[in-house]
């Protein structure tokens, strides 16, 4: 069984705690898009773990990692977080496969992504990660993939290519020195030789455990709403987090998966730029953000918090394919009288039911919600769905309802043993 696991809105819906929690029933696990710019917090036996690249199914210690050819990888960043693992005695020997193919993060890759936000008009709030200007190379056929960093005569020609290019771009329009090749090139060697030992032919490896009838789960970073195409542009990332990435980031064929699960938070957050219909006041939002200790694992950056959005969620479920959701940190909403969920949204006086996909009307767009009972308290362990109160049972439910979608999971805290299976 091969399954896609994605999020169902502007991404930090818990995936990690879900990924984990599956990640022990199946052989691999492949991250198929975005970078460093990701945080997947876990937490096992009280101690927490926050991965950027590796896909957080590594804390099994059967589980084989891919990190696919559509992630950008930033070497520093890698190598920390498998320091990382090593501190703590888990071993990525033999566990962990990083795609040739993969685009290499640079260091003015990073420095552009901080120039380019500082020039804008609108900000995007990106993570400075240097996600966006890598993208844009691998599209401009410029960019430089893992494979190079094995043949230092390739890299250095095409790292020379770049910085010919690029200096004279930091120059003249940023105003920026530009960067020297001797330093980035001797770096970057570097960095190959610590990480030739796990990049190999990753669409390959997953095709054949395929063929062995081995199970993969596919992990999306960012959330259905950060997508480059389906997302709240120009406010996204600049990868495929739907669902359909899971095959371009892999080389694995759409044929070979067998199901989506959605993760969707029981509210909504977004770190960063762009329109949120259903934000709350300030006021509120302050309230929601430190009970759900709403801040961004990469930036720490404080995420801003609003109602459940069923538009969005549907949206999601139709673009990603979703067969089935997984609802997180439902314990967060308890002690609220009243909960309210967005089932449409007025825009010019005219009532709609679907996302719209026009800038200014998600902008202008205001939320028609429906108000459900609040509970005063979700129980510290539950170990069955029906040892929680009746009124977060029938949110639930109504969630289930409103997005014509089955709730498969439900997380009521932040350890592994807090989640429930519907
Ligand atoms: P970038 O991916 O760093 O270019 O940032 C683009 C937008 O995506 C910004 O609004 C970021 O805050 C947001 N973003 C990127 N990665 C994540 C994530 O893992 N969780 C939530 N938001 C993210």
């Amino acid at each position: 069984m091969n399954t896609v696991i994605v999020g169902a809105q502007w991404g930090d819906e818990g995936k990690g705690k879900i990924i984990d929690i599956l990640s022990g029933k199946v052989d691999c696990i492949a991250r198929y898009q975005g970078g460093s710019n990701a945080g997947h917090t876990v937490v096992v036996n009280g101690k927490e773990f926050i991965f950027h690249l590796i896909p957080s199914g590594i804390l099994h210690r059967s589980a084989v990692c891919c990190i696919g050819n559509g992630v950008t990888i930033d070497p520093e960043s890698l190598i920390g977080e498998i320091r990382g693992l090593a501190a703590a005695r888990i071993s990525v020997v033999n566990r962990l496969k990083v795609s040739s193919l993969a685009h290499v993060i640079m260091p003015y890759h990073k420095v552009l992504d901080k120039l380019r936000e500082g020039k804008r008009t609108h900000r995007i709030g990106t993570t400075g990660r240097g996600i966006g200007p890598c993208y844009a190379d691998k599209v401009n056929r410029c960019g430089i993939r893992m494979i190079d960093l094995l043949n230092p005569a390739v890299f250095g020609e095409k790292l020379r290519d770049n910085l010919r290019e690029k200096n004279e771009i930091f120059r003249k329009v940023y105003r920026h020195p530009g960067f020297r090749f001797e330093l980035i090139y001797r770096q970057y060697c570097e960095y190959g030789r610590r990480l030739k030992p796990y990049i190999c032919d990753t669409s390959a490896y997953l095709n054949g455990a395929i063929g062995q009838n081995k199970s993969i789960l596919f992990e999306g970073a960012q959330g259905t709403f950060l997508d480059i195409d389906f997302g709240t542009y120009p406010f996204v990332t600049s990868s495929s987090a739907t669902s359909g990435g899971s095959c371009i980031g892999t080389g694995v064929a759409p044929t070979k998966i067998d199901k989506v699960i959605g993760v969707a938070k029981a509210y909504t957050t977004r770190v960063g730029e762009g329109p949120f219909p259903t934000e709350f006041e300030p006021a509120f939002n302050d309230i929601i953000r430190t009970k759900g200790k709403e801040f961004g694992a990469t930036t720490g950056r404080p995420r801003r918090c609003g109602w459940f959005d069923s538009v969005m969620v549907k949206q999601a479920i139709r673009v990603n394919g979703i067969t089935s959701l997984a609802l997180t940190k439902i314990d967060v909403l308890a002690g609220l009288p009243v909960i309210k969920v967005a089932t449409a949204y007025k825009y010019k006086g005219k009532t709609f039911k679907d996302f719209p996909g026009d800038y200014d009307a998600l902008c202008r767009s205001v939320p028609v919600y429906k108000e459900l009972k609040g509970w005063s308290e979700t129980p510290v362990k539950a170990d069955s769905y029906k040892k929680l109160p009746v009124a977060c049972r029938d949110y639930i439910s109504y969630l289930s309802d409103v997005c014509s979608t089955d709730i498969s999971i439900v997380s009521i805290g932040s350890g592994r043993e807090d989640t429930l299976f519907i």
